[in-house]
């Protein structure tokens, strides 16, 4: 299977094609189709099933909009950018490191040197100078001048802007996993190869708060995993995580857990194992808020393509935003708690002594530590603050710190292409997706042998009865068996169901199984527990 093979498979039976066909298209946008949809759904199920029920998550939905000064504090704004370079004549963009063979292990510098005895692969023209194209998708809110808002570029940011109110409604327990699917948006410079650079796509995020000193260690039975790793120094080895985290592999525990959960989650939506490798950052390719990240690469007929990425980012969002929006993003360290005695402002002094001016003094104090014999400046004079003023109060305070975070990134739509890829057969034949039953786009394919003397009717009630059990039934009645057999194995449906004559008589059908392509006699009243 090839990308050509993928891209055709996925138009002609509705997984996915080009948006806006019709009108020529919008490089990097895909519609998913009626099959498309179907698939999409059955891997988000999935991952829910491990990440929101196995690990706990709470769940969000973010808004896809949000305000320059949030991109501002998340860095977005000045840091997430890819190098351009033009041509001078035909005036073709590229994405500068794409250009030129082992460009992206690059640093800018280096990259820049290359390209100078570079020519534009489509005119052979000379191309520009180097500059960096911040990849944020702008937009204006609101009419007249209106808001500059920005699309996010990940659906993280949503979370970390949320961590209040979500550590609030986890009541202010530490650690907290939060996960969130939804679109994210990237002005990439050449979107190419169909879902594998798109400008629109969706992420499966999880964002896991943790106190910097009380990193939670790896589960037992993810310690047991083992995958291929592939360091930024050292040999390429194969090990399990808990192995891997004890020899400091993996230098953090929360990242080996998500290693760990992450390879189960893609082998159990079928890439091979064989397939998966798990690849460190270096140091010059890590986004700016990572401390150590490690790709999750799966090997396609174009190399290997990262479809996840699990990140450390240390405290780095959590404090921009905590600093940036003025509001309380950290949290007290449990067993700090200590009582603690400060000067509070006596407001009924106040207010006897200064009357109408009293709420004036309050506010100029407000940010200031204070005790008695502060200054503060009163209708231009500075005037110092007796003792009157003044009470003690005695509060309980903890030291507070901006939790860690860990976050596995997922982008569905490369982990989509890429399960189309890598579960493809042929053999000779048939062609058919190998699918695990739990990502079939459909439960069973329901055939009538014919249409005619009932057995549409009898099929139709087989749909009915299965659809209520909550079986997803694809039901179709044109062509012979055999053809609509094939069009079943090429979307991977796992079962199909004949209605036959016989079914007439005694209530039982043909159910075949995909793979083997082995058939058997069932009895309608037992097929929902084959399911
Ligand atoms: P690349 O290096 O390939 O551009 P990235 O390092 O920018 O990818 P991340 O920023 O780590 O990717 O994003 C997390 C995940 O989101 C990726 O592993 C990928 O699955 C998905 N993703 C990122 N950019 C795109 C895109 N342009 N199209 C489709 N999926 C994407
Ligand atoms: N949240 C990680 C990324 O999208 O880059």
């Amino acid at each position: 299977m090839d990308y050509q093979k993928v891209s055709s498979l996925a138009k002609r039976r509705g997984f996915f094609q080009p948006a806006s066909e019709p009108y020529g298209g919008l490089a990097g946008f895909f519609d998913y189709g009626p099959v498309g949809v179907k698939f999409r759904e059955r891997i988000l199920r999935v991952w829910k099933r491990h990440y929101v029920l196995g690990l706990g998550c709470l769940e969000l939905d973010g808004a896809l909009v949000g305000p320059e000064d949030l991109f501002k504090a998340s860095g977005h704004l000045s840091e997430f950018d890819d190098p351009l370079v033009e041509c001078k004549e035909c005036s073709k963009n590229y994405r500068a490191d794409q250009l030129v063979e082992g460009g992206s292990g690059m640093a800018r510098e280096e990259l820049a040197e290359v390209l100078k005895s570079t020519l534009c692969p489509s005119c052979e023209g000379e191309l520009s100078e180097l500059s960096a194209f911040n990849l944020m998708f702008a937009t204006q809110v609101g009419a007249g001048r209106g808001t500059k808002g920005y699309l996010r570029p990940e659906t993280a940011q949503s979370i970390f802007q949320c961590f209040p109110w979500l550590y609030r409604l986890n009541r202010n327990k530490m650690p907290l996993a939060v996960s969130q699917i939804g679109r994210s948006y990237r002005n990439e410079i050449s979107p190419r190869q169909g879902l594998l650079r798109m400008r629109e796509f969706t992420q499966m995020e999880v964002e896991h708060f943790f106190l910097p000193k009380d990193e939670p260690s790896v589960p037992t039975h993810l310690g047991k995993i083992s995958l291929v790793l592939v360091p930024n120094e050292g040999e390429v080895l194969e090990i399990d995580i808990e192995s891997a985290v004890k020899k400091g592999v993996i230098g953090s525990a929360l990242v080996g857990t998500h290693l760990a959960a992450a390879q189960a989650f893609l082998q159990s939506v079928g890439i091979p194992k064989e397939s998966l490798r798990w690849r460190q950052h270096r140091k010059d390719e890590m986004a700016h808020y990572s401390q150590d990240c490690w790709d999750g690469e799966i090997k396609t007929s174009i190399g290997w393509i990262e479809v996840v990425g699990v990140a450390h980012r240390g405290d780095y969002d959590l404090r921009s935003h905590g600093t940036s929006s003025g509001n309380e993003f950290r949290v007290p360290i449990p067993g700090t708690s200590k009582t603690v005695e400060r000067w509070g402002l006596n407001v009924g002094a106040l207010g006897k002594a200064f009357q109408s001016k009293a709420g004036e003094i309050q506010k100029s104090v407000s940010e200031m530590e204070l005790a008695p014999g502060m200054k503060v400046l009163l209708d231009g004079e500075e005037i110092s603050l007796g003792e009157e003023f003044f009470k003690k109060e005695t509060n309980q305070e903890s030291e507070m710190v901006y939790p860690c975070v860990v976050e596995p990134s997922f982008g569905l739509d490369r982990l989509f292409y890429s399960i189309l890829e890598t579960t493809w057969k042929e053999d000779g034949e048939r062609q058919w997706l190998s699918l695990p039953r739990v990502v079939s786009p459909y439960d069973v394919l329901i055939a009538p042998l014919m249409t005619k003397d009932g057995l549409a009717e009898k099929a139709k009630d087989v749909c009915n009865m299965l659809l209520e059990n909550g079986i997803d039934v694809f039901y179709d009645e044109s062509g012979s068996i055999g053809r609509r057999y094939a069009r079943a194995d090429e979307i991977g449906i796992f079962h199909s169901i004949t209605i036959d004559y016989e079914s007439l008589e005694d209530d039982t059908v043909t159910v075949r199984e995909r793979d083997s392509t082995e058939q058997k006699r069932m009895s309608i009243s037992s097929l929902k527990d084959l399911f």
